[in-house]
């Protein structure tokens, strides 16, 4: 299909965009090309998957919508097989997250699950077939409403050099935003040095960030690097800087302000030139009232504040992160094609305290444990008799609470009749 366009020369317009639809609703079709018809695009509707396939192999499409329940998944599979450049998003029935996981295994790159507002659709028609659709950067997932916020912030704060604060619970994926951020911007050729202030005694993160000549202290038996140094032309990622002790916390303002570092032991002064990126899950705001951190750093740090939302409040996003781990975790002995129900009523249902890091954990685990090509709840992997141990053990502490109420009742009798 590709060798039969012609090339577009450049300063030339590209040629308009073409879009087909498919659903075997004609009703719902054409809704869809009414929908479309504010974009600056051709669009083409189908009925039938072989009419579909008629008009991809007569046509240049640059992306199709397709819907998962009619067409099934074999079609999406024929047309990734035969025409991997164009983008297939998927209609998707709500409430059925297993529908939109089986098609982005597929190869779809998005869903957009029934019913919609017409707003969402055209949003989505944008998004991929601008030549500018927003890309997640740094191998970060999801396309919620709060996490594309999130990326459009990343692309407002790579350009500029001023420090940026990122906050959120464990596991939001504070570190990655981090490197999304350094990617994006002009200093992603230079080194990315994260230091987590919270994982090392207060000594030791001193000289970890600033370095040190040689004899400085006992065992210091030549001089080193601090990770300022290290990060010259690059970004310093001060994780958990809520952590860091209050004497450490000036002589990194005095750093910040300086923009140059001296090494424990030493006078002479060496300039680096580093952007800062902190995170904390802490509420730095509170930690100054309490006195924990210092508020000209607090000043000096945040300029600009970003927070990551927690999975519970864009669980949308727990079916491309599902297949992403899947990918990401897949190995030679297990290829999972299907998600038992289970699995996604339980993800779907749960509230995920320790966010992204936990579910990746949950898929990473239920790949180890199960067997065959399907996904299973971890529950339903455990052999039956650490099942049947589990009820069990549930079945008693139910009894024991039972037996409380039951005490409980007797005694208000007990007072009632007194
Ligand atoms: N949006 C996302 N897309 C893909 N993977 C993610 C996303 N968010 C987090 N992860 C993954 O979850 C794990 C935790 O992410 P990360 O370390 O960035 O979280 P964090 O907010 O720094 O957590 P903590 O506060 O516990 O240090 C990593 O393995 C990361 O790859
Ligand atoms: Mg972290």
């Amino acid at each position: 299909m590709g060798a039969s366009q012609p090339p577009i020369a450049p300063g030339v317009n590209p040629r308009r965009r073409t879009v087909l639809i498919i659903d075997d609703e004609a009703t719902f079709l054409d809704l869809c090309r009414e929908s479309a018809s504010t974009s600056d695009c051709d669009v083409r509707t189908a009925i039938t998957a072989a009419e579909a396939l008629h008009i991809i192999d007569r046509r240049y499409v640059d992306l199709i919508f397709a819907s998962a329940a009619v067409c099934g998944l074999q079609l999406i599979r024929i047309i990734q097989e035969n025409h991997p450049g164009i983008k297939l998003v998927a209609f998707t029935v709500q409430g059925v997250p297993e529908m939109a996981a089986h098609a982005l295994h597929e190869g779809a790159i998005d869903f957009i699950e029934r019913p919609f507002a017409v707003g969402d659709f055209q949003e989505k028609l944008k998004q991929w077939l601008g030549p500018d659709s927003p890309c997640s950067p740094s191998g970060l997932v999801g396309r919620s409403q709060s996490m594309q916020k999130i990326y459009n912030l990343i692309q407002t704060v790579a350009d500029r050099e001023f420090p940026v604060v990122i906050l959120g619970e464990t596991g939001t994926g504070k570190e990655l935003v981090a490197q999304a951020i350094h990617l994006s911007g002009p200093r992603k050729d230079g080194p990315f040095m994260p230091v987590d202030c919270s994982a090392l005694p207060p000594t030791l993160v001193e000289s970890e960030l600033f370095g040190y000549v040689r004899g400085a202290f006992t065992g210091a038996e030549q001089d080193r690097k601090g990770l300022f140094e290290a990060a010259h032309r690059g970004s310093l990622f001060l994780d958990e800087i809520g952590e860091m002790p209050t004497d450490l916390q000036s002589r990194l303002l005095r750093v910040i302000q300086e923009g140059e570092v001296r090494r424990i032991g030493s006078n002479k002064a060496v300039p680096v030139d580093v952007r800062i990126i902190a995170a904390t899950h802490r509420d730095l705001n509170q930690a100054v009232t309490e006195g924990s951190f210092r508020m000209d750093l607090y000043y000096r740090l945040n300029v600009f504040q970003m927070v990551l939302p927690p999975l519970r409040q864009r669980k949308s996003d727990i079916p491309l992160l599902v297949a992403a781990f899947l990918k990401k975790h897949a190995n030679e002995i297990r290829r999972i094609t299907h998600v038992s129900p289970k699995f996604w009523t339980r993800a779907m249902a749960y509230d995920w305290p320790g966010n992204v890091r936990e579910l990746e954990n949950m898929v990473e685990r239920s790949l180890a444990l199960g067997s065959g090509t399907v996904l299973t709840d971890e529950e339903e992997s455990l052999p039956q008799e650490v099942q049947a141990g589990r009820s069990q053990r549930l079945a008693t502490e139910r009894l024991g609470v039972l037996e409380k109420q039951t005490i409980l009742k007797a005694t208000q009798r007990a007072r009632d009749s007194s």
